[in-house]
């Protein structure tokens, strides 16, 4: 089980630029470029429609989910990392869950995502929390590499 403080990013926190900068951090470590949102982060996160959780495990940031509610047709999971060496711990885990519980409240029917078919431990993740593989978008990410849409539908629950 994960030991750590879940926490919601607010717009107006005085440790608002510091996290984003961390996070950055992390995204272009963990994602190859074309897959990273590092360059738009700041600009997502200023959105209304789009929320941040991470992990804090004593002021360390080792993980994070990033979800938003684009409409009322369907909520995405837009990020989902944990930092290497914090991996199999349940930190993931506990941040899908939380997004999950987040887009919940907005009041969509579903979520949607996209993961890259070899991304094994994401893919994994998300099937046991209940996202079905809707459709394989052949050059997704870049010209060799695809992406499965995946959904997870709360009327099924
Ligand atoms: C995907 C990721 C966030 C999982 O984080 P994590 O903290 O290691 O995951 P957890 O410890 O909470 O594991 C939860 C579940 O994920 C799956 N999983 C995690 N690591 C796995 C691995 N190495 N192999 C297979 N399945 C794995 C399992 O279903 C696991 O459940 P179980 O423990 O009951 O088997 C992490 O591996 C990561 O950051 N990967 C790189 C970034 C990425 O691929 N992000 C998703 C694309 S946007």
């Amino acid at each position: 089980m994960a030991n750590g403080d879940l926490v919601e990013l607010q717009r107006n926190s005085a440790n608002w630029a510091q996290i984003v900068e961390e996070i950055v951090k992390l995204e272009r470590k963990i994602f190859p470029k074309h897959e990273s949102l590092a360059r738009f982060f700041d600009e997502e996160l200023r959105k209304k429609n789009s929320g941040l959780l991470y992990m804090d495990v004593d002021g360390e940031v080792v993980g994070y989910v990033m979800y938003s509610w684009p409409s009322s047709l369907c909520a995405s999971i837009t990020k989902l990392a944990v930092k290497e060496q914090w991996r199999k711990q349940g930190h993931g885990e506990a941040l899908l869950k939380a997004a999950i519980q987040k887009c919940r409240t907005r009041n969509v029917p579903c979520i949607s995502l996209h993961v890259d078919p070899l991304r094994t431990p994401a893919l994994n993740l998300y099937k046991k929390h209940g996202f079905q593989v809707d459709n394989l978008i052949e050059g997704y990410y870049s010209s060799d590499r695809n992406a499965y849409r995946m959904y997870l539908d709360f009327d099924a629950d």
